[in-house]
């Protein structure tokens, strides 16, 4: 990730973000975040993308990390920040090294099995934004992410009033369960536990 820890994201939103030709439905990410998050993304390995919209963005990662596993978590509930039409978008991205989880962290039935803890290499953040619900997706990833792995949330230093609970939940989550912020690319910001420190 180019940018330095102190920048702040400034950009808003461009149909050339959202839209991207061969894709279903829009994307939540400027094209640079979208690139920053694949700089972070290992060659192998499992990733759990946290809020998918339609798929853009988590399919555009699959497509170049055709050796990686992505499983996607979303709800898909009115009234939540989707629409009509985004689960079937993301049905029609969906490249085979994809799986969809119709749910929220919390209640991740894998999570519950213990299947799914300490097992994915990364975790990007970007369900629902309001800061207790962030703050749980953060420490539900803390759970499913493994110990090197790296967290990913996106939105952070976000100014408008619906995002800034981002923002608080995040800084939150890295006092109380020891991370800190490793880079940023925009509003995305990578989570990393930070090292133990003493004998
Ligand atoms: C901003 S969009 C995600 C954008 C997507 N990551 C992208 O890059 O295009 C937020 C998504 O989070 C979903 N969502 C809302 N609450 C959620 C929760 N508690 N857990 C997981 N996803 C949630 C919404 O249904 C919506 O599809």
């Amino acid at each position: 990730m180019p940018e330095k820890a102190d920048e702040k994201p400034k950009e808003p939103l461009t149909d050339t973000d959202r839209f991207m030709a061969g894709y279903a439905g829009k994307s939540a990410m400027q094209a640079a975040e979208r690139d920053g998050v694949l700089a972070q993304i290992p060659e192998t390995g499992w990733v759990l993308e946290v809020g998918t919209l339609c798929g853009v963005s988590v399919s555009y990662w699959a497509r170049n990390r055709p050796c990686v596993q992505f499983v996607s978590l979303d709800p898909f509930v009115k009234g939540t920040g989707t629409g009509p039409g985004n689960e079937a978008h993301w049905r029609t991205n969906a490249q085979s090294n994809q799986q969809l989880i119709i749910g929220k962290s919390c209640n991740m039935a894998l999570q519950k099995s213990g299947a799914y803890l300490a097992f994915f290499d990364v975790v990007i953040i970007d369900g629902d934004h309001h800061r207790d619900w962030c703050f749980f997706d953060c420490v539900n990833a803390h759970w499913l992410v493994k110990p090197s792995g790296k967290i990913i949330v996106h939105d952070y230093g976000r100014e408008e009033k619906h995002l800034l609970g981002v923002t608080q939940a995040v800084d939150r989550f890295c006092l109380f369960a020891n991370y800190e912020i490793t880079a940023r690319c925009k509003t995305l910001v990578v989570l990393k536990r930070k090292a133990p420190t003493g004998a």
